[in-house]
């Protein structure tokens, strides 16, 4: 059986104000939300805190959007496996295209962390996707396998949430059409061991295409940027139709 996992990614957005208000108002959203979902947020590391209080006894799960991928040490800026799990946080995002082209994270890197996640019984979410001029050139298929290829040497299938994330798509609004990213997903799932992972879409989710998007097969969930920042609006994708 395949998990539906509905995650929202909130990038470098909220302080802790504004993160506890948000998560007062989504709570009783999220009560009578069909059990088989799980709900995760993604907050920024200085909102974990507050938030792991907060959302104690609530159906929604905790995500951070980065882990380091040694113990401890001289790593200016980054955060460890440690310090996320001692506060609550369960999942973590892990190879997201923001982080490939702004902070040089690489297929290696991202195979670091991904392993450090685990290894703290962390769930990562990876993310892995094409640019547009990729997409034109034919190259789709190609990326992807060959990102998971590399990301995946050595992980544990088990506990894994894959996001497929079309980089054109991202905060563009020009949502992949929903049998187009139905189709890609499809792929990545024929490259998995466990054809039972959670394979989410990502990219201009909102509460006008959750319905559709959630309809097509291969599509297990979706990692939600833009619309998870407004409570009413990331409740209307949680209880998608
Ligand atoms: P948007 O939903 O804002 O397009 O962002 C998608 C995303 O990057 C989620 O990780």
């Amino acid at each position: 059986m395949r998990k539906i996992v509905i995650a929202g990614n909130w990038k470098m957005h909220k302080n802790q104000a504004e993160s506890l208000k948000f998560v007062q108002a989504f709570k009783s959203k999220t009560e009578n939300t069909d059990e088989s979902r799980e709900i995760i947020l993604c907050a920024p590391f200085t909102s974990l805190t507050v938030m792991s209080k907060n959302l104690h006894g609530s159906r929604v799960m905790l995500g951070a959007q980065n882990i380091h991928w040694e113990i401890e040490g001289a790593y200016t800026g980054e955060i460890s496996g440690e310090m996320l799990t001692e506060i609550g946080v369960n999942y973590v995002i892990v190879g997201h295209s923001e982080r490939r082209q702004y902070f040089g994270e690489t297929d290696e890197t991202v195979n670091l962390r991904l392993k450090r996640a685990q290894e703290y019984r962390m769930k990562p979410i990876l993310c892995v996707g094409e640019t547009k001029s990729q997409r034109d050139a034919g190259e789709t298929e190609n990326i992807i396998i060959n990102q998971l290829k590399q990301d995946l040497v050595g992980i544990d299938q088990n506990n894994l949430i894959i996001a497929y994330e079309p980089i054109w798509a991202i905060g563009t609004g020009d949502t992949c059409e929903s049998t187009e990213a139905n189709r890609v997903i499809g792929i990545i799932r024929q490259q998995l061991d466990n054809k039972n992972v959670t394979i989410q879409y990502g990219g201009s989710v909102k509460p006008g295409n959750i319905d559709e998007i959630m309809s097509q097969a291969e599509i297990d969930g979706v990692l939600v940027g833009g619309a998870s920042l407004e409570a009413a609006d990331f409740a209307r994708i949680v209880n998608y139709q």
